[in-house]
C-alpha cells in the first residue's frame, strides 16, 4: 500500500518516524510544504489552500490513505478533506485526553501554534476532557523555525525556551502535551526545564495507530522492540519518497539533511 504523510515542514517527518517503528512492508510518500512553512501563524484560508495542494499532489502519486502530521492543518482542513477526497484521511490533534488521564492533582500544558490553540477544534476537546479546568495553552511558534533551520542547540533556541517557560511554572505540569509536530525535535532541552516525572506526550503513536486499523495493516510481531529499521540513506529511501512542495529529495546533502533529523527523532524517543 502506499501512504502519503505531509506537513508544512519536516514536523510530519516525526509522524513517519513512527510510521518506521511500526508498519513493514508499505510505500511512503512524504511532502514537506516547505514553500509555505509555517502554517500557524496564517490565516486559516491560507492553510485550506496550501492543504489542498499537498493532498491533490500525493493524490496524483496514487496514495491510499492520507495522513496529515500537522496539528495546524488539521484544525483547519481534516473536514473539508474528508469530503472531498475519497480516501482515508488521518489528521491529528494535540494528545489532550491522554495527558489529561494520567495527570491527577497537577497541571497540563499543551504547547502549539496559535492557530491550533485558536481553532475550535481544540476547544472542543479541551471542553470534553478537561473536567476539571487543568488544561493551561501556550504558543510555541518559533520552535518551527527552529526546526526548519536545523537549530537544536543554538542560544538564540535556549533563550527562546527561556522566554516561553518563564510564563508558566514547569513545576506545576505532570505533562506536557507536544501540539505540533515540529516541537518534536526539541525534547532534551524541555527537560531543561520541566521535572523528571514530567512526561512529554505526542499524538504520533496514535495516529500511526489510527492508520493501520483504517488501512487494515496487522500489527507486527515483536513490534514492541522498538527496534530502528534504517541506519544508512539507502535503507530510508527503500521506503519512501520525499518531496519538498513537489519537487522530489534526491541530491545527496538534502538526503543526508533528512536523514540527521530522523537520527534526531530516534534520539528524542529517550526524553
Ligand atoms: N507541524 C505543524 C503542526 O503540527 C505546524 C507547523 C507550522 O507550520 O506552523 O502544527
Amino acid at each position: 500500500m502506499k501512504i502519503g504523510i505531509f506537513d508544512s515542514g519536516i514536523g510530519g517527518l516525526s509522524v513517519l518516524h513512527e510510521a518506521y517503528h511500526r508498519i513493514k512492508g508499505q510505500e511512503f510518500i512524504f511532502y514537506a510544504d516547505t514553500d509555505h512553512v509555517p502554517y500557524g501563524t496564517k490565516e486559516p484560508e491560507v492553510i485550506l489552500e496550501y492543504v489542498r495542494g499537498c493532498a491533490a499532489f500525493l493524490m496524483k502519486q496514487g496514495v491510499d490513505a492520507i495522513v496529515i502530521a500537522c496539528n495546524t492543518a488539521t484544525s483547519v482542513a481534516v473536514r473539508q478533506l474528508r469530503q472531498e477526497l475519497e480516501i482515508p484521511i488521518i489528521g491529528m490533534e494535540p494528545a489532550v485526553k491522554p495527558a489529561v488521564e494520567h495527570t491527577d492533582d497537577k497541571r497540563v500544558l499543551v504547547m502549539a501554534t496559535p492557530v491550533t490553540l485558536r481553532e475550535a477544534k481544540l476547544k472542543t476537546l479541551i471542553e470534553r476532557v478537561d473536567e476539571h479546568h487543568r488544561v493551561d495553552l501556550l504558543a510555541m511558534p518559533e520552535l518551527v523555525r527552529f526546526a526548519e533551520s536545523e537549530q537544536f542547540g543554538s542560544a538564540e533556541l535556549k533563550a527562546y525556551l527561556e522566554t516561553q517557560f518563564s510564563k508558566v511554572h514547569p513545576e506545576e505540569y505532570s505533562a506536557l502535551v507536544m501540539g505540533c509536530t515540529h516541537f518534536n525535535y526539541f525534547k532534551d532541552l524541555y527537560r531543561e526545564f520541566f521535572p523528571a516525572d514530567t512526561i512529554f506526550i505526542d499524538g504520533n503513536l496514535g495516529t500511526i495507530r489510527y492508520l493501520m486499523k483504517q488501512l487494515g495493516l496487522p500489527r507486527e510481531e515483536g513490534e514492541e522492540e522498538e527496534e530502528i529499521r534504517f541506519t544508512a540513506t539507502d535503507q530510508l529511501l527503500e521506503h519512501t519518497t520525499y518531496f519538498m512542495s513537489g519537487r522530489p529529495v534526491q541530491a545527496e546533502e538534502e538526503l543526508q539533511h533528512l536523514l540527521r533529523l530522523h537520527n534526531r527523532l530516534e534520539e528524542m524517543r529517550k526524553f
